[in-house]
This record gives structure tokens, C-alpha cells and sequence, in this order.
């Protein structure tokens, strides 16, 4: 049982000092009840907002299709955020709606954001290894002799002092410059970096795959609810 004022605010309908006069504006009910007192108490899964349940009372978890120029920061000085892609609702959600890593401004592809604390913690860990798949070209035709470096789990970066984990690459045979990278940690930069040490630029980089995940035909800017078992 949560209190209804704090509920509200925690999934963004109003903030903790407006839920009285929300309750005023809305029709609130809990357990088919209505209610006005914002100090009341209720289980989420019996609170009706005019008529409709509670939007994901347990947590979000969206995967989405990020485009070219948008940052995971939440510092809005960094240029357009992927937040705010999203309803004004979910944004206001405490705690705030994040993402599970980063993806560089001029990444594209798969991310997932959430506002549960703990998935964040979960799938950031170095422990948790899944596996990451990107899709990059570069500005040079990449040689077979880096699938076996890549793979060594001996390659250190710049400015790092532990080697990268061992990564799978496959050169796409339709195409010299371009490759299927799977990274199971996530280091700054990381493709970028990888490719860099060998004397190759990135140009364009687009994640495909988280864990089990995929975009399947969802359009760049869009997203859609996930369930964690699906990772
Ligand atoms: N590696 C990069 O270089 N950039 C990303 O956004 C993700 C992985």
C-alpha cells in the first residue's frame, strides 16, 4: 500500500503538492471507490484514473530505436536527449526514465531505457556480459588478421589499463568496410576505440542486438515496452 499522492507522483501524473487538486480534477477511485484525499492509501493495481488503470505502475522498460544526433546524457546543454522522445508523463516519472548504457550521439540502433534503479545496475554490470551486437563500417577495408586480435581478449585502448574483453567480429563478405562487432562490456567508445586501434575510423555504427533483443521493424524514433525476460 502506497499512498495515492506519492503514487501519482512517482508515475508522473502530478507532482507530490498537486495531487490534491488532481484528485479534485480527475476521477480517482480505488477499488471502484472514489477518492479525494491525497493521503490515502492504495495498492496501484486497484487505482482507477478516470476509468483507467495506473500506466506501468511496476516500472518501464522501452527499447528504442534511437536516432542519429540524439544523446543519452540527461544534461540538456549536450544537445537533443532521447528522452525527449518520450510522453511528457514518462518523463516525469521519479525515479527518472534512463538508459541501460550509452549509445554515442552519432550512434544509432537498439537502446533500452527504464526507470527501474536496479535493471540499470543489472545490465551495466561487467558481470552481467550479455552480448552486444553492432553493425559498423569503417573508412578503410578491414583484413581478416582483426578477427583474431579482436577475439585475443588482449587488446588495451588508450588510456585504459585492463585489455578488452574477447569480441566476436564478422567481416561482412558483401562488403570490405563493413562488420558485425558483439562486445559483451561496454568501455567509452568502445567500437569506436577497438576499430581505432588498428588504424581504422568508424563511420557509421548502428546497434542491432542487446542479449536477445532486436528492433524487429520498430522506425528510428520510435519505442515499444519490453519485458525483461525478452533480453
Ligand atoms: N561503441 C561506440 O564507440 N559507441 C557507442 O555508442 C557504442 C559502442
Amino acid at each position: 500500500m502506497r499512498r495515492l499522492d506519492q503514487l501519482l507522483a512517482n508515475l508522473g501524473y502530478c507532482s507530490r503538492r498537486e495531487a490534491r487538486d488532481y484528485l479534485k480534477k480527475n476521477s480517482v477511485t480505488v477499488r471502484g471507490a472514489p477518492v479525494r484525499d491525497p493521503s490515502s492509501k492504495a495498492r496501484a493495481a486497484d487505482v482507477l484514473i478516470n476509468g483507467e488503470p495506473l500506466d506501468h505502475p511496476d516500472g518501464l522498460l522501452l527499447v528504442l530505436n534511437k536516432p542519429l544526433g540524439l544523446v543519452c546524457s540527461h544534461d540538456e546543454r549536450e544537445g537533443p536527449r532521447v528522452y525527449d522522445l518520450l510522453p511528457e508523463r514518462w518523463r516525469a516519472r521519479n525515479p527518472q526514465v534512463t538508459s541501460i548504457g550509452r549509445l554515442d550521439k552519432d550512434t544509432a540502433g537498439l537502446i533500452l531505457l527504464t526507470d527501474q534503479t536496479e535493471l540499470v545496475h543489472k545490465y551495466t554490470s561487467p558481470k552481467h556480459k550479455v552480448p552486444k551486437l553492432y553493425r559498423a563500417t569503417t573508412d578503410r577495408d578491414l583484413c581478416p588478421d582483426l578477427i583474431p586480435l579482436f577475439a585475443a581478449g588482449t587488446l588495451v585502448l588508450d588510456g585504459e589499463d585492463a585489455p578488452c574483453a574477447p569480441a566476436d567480429l564478422r567481416l561482412d563478405p558483401a562488403s570490405p568496410r563493413t562488420a558485425d562487432l558483439i562486445l559483451t562490456e561496454g568501455k567509452y567508445h568502445q567500437v569506436r576505440r577497438m576499430f581505432a586501434a588498428t588504424g581504422a575510423t568508424v563511420l557509421t555504427l548502428h546497434r542491432v542486438r542487446f542479449g536477445n533483443l532486436t528492433l524487429g521493424d520498430l522506425p528510428p524514433g520510435q519505442f515499444r515496452p519490453v519485458a525483461e525476460s525478452e533480453i
